[in-house]
């Protein structure tokens, strides 16, 4: 890893140690955000929407290991993630300093419960998030499997401020040019961007715009139910308390891997 102020300090991965995977490219898509690609392993597979653990040596030269999403397509050469930059988190105040070239750990055994499988057949499906927590729907909407299970798929992403939601703009945008699904996509895929704290088109949390039913008049969906939708939740602890209690109360019940359902959540990993 570069010598950089930040991480002095601690011991460098390097790329004899059996989790280290070299840093492809780093995109800072704000001050609070940023993105990274790294070489994918040989061997490694996983399920759209799943995670793995990343992370670098803390100084006592221990792993120290985060929950991150995966946020490319299953069929990529590399592996993409999306963080946030907290600057005194214990991770992010010195993986926001990487490079192309360095060196981080991962893990190699994907796991989660934002995959296909753990949802039960169903004619829509929302994916909602909320800051970086839309990580694993970037894999998920390249995923052809999705557009054959559900006529139609809403991605709901909600940040403070514009900027934040560069990251799923873009991605709605490659989804819909990619020649693999691009067609299906422009048929079958809704974006639907909001901001809670800059003036924009969409404004409010995604909780209140569901419950208050601004979002399905302005998408002219019918409210959330048992026998149609399905939902897949990732953002903050608060965001996905608050959405599980609003699948509950639409009569949807939680599923898993073992045991699909028709709604399921993940923590987007934040610090
Ligand atoms: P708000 O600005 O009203 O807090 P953060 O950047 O803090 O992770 O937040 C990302 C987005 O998630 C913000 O727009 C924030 O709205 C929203 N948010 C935070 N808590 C909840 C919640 N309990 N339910 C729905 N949205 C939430």
């Amino acid at each position: 890893m570069s010598q950089t102020a930040e991480n002095m300090s601690f011991p460098i991965v390097d790329g004899t140690m059996p989790d280290a995977v070299r840093v492809l490219e780093v995109r800072h898509w704000t001050d609070r955000l940023f993105s990274f690609e790294v070489e994918r392993p040989q061997s490694f597979r996983f399920r759209s929407g799943e995670f793995v653990m990343i992370g670098l040596l803390n100084e006592a030269g221990r792993p120290l290991l985060r929950a991150y999403s995966i946020a490319s397509p299953f069929w990529e050469e590399s592996l993409s993630f999306y963080s946030i930059k907290v600057q005194d988190g214990p991770l992010t105040s010195r993986l926001q300093h990487i490079r192309s070239g360095d060196y981080i750990l991962m893990k190699t055994k994907p796991t989660g419960t934002l995959v296909l499988d753990a949802l039960l057949p169903g004619k829509r499906c929302y994916l909602v998030s909320t800051g970086t927590g839309v990580a694993p729907f970037a894999s998920l909407l390249c995923d052809p499997e999705l557009y054959e299970r559900f006529d139609q798929v809403i991605l709901t992403h909600t940040c403070r401020e514009i900027a934040e939601l560069g990251f799923s703009m873009e991605l709605v945008a490659r989804t819909k040019g990619d020649p693999l699904i691009s067609e299906i996509a422009a048929e079958k895929l809704v974006y639907f961007p909001t901001t809670t704290r800059e003036s924009y088109p969409h404004m409010g949390r995604i909780t209140n715009l569901m419950e208050s039913g601004a979002l399905f008049d302005s998408l002219s969906l019918p409210h959330l139910s048992l026998g149609e939708d399905r939902v897949m939740i990732c953002g903050s602890m608060n965001m996905n308390q608050d959405m599980k209690q609003l699948c509950l109360d639409a009569g949807l019940q939680e599923g898993a891997n073992s045991a699909p359902g028709h709604f399921v959540l993940e923590k987007a990993f934040v610090g």
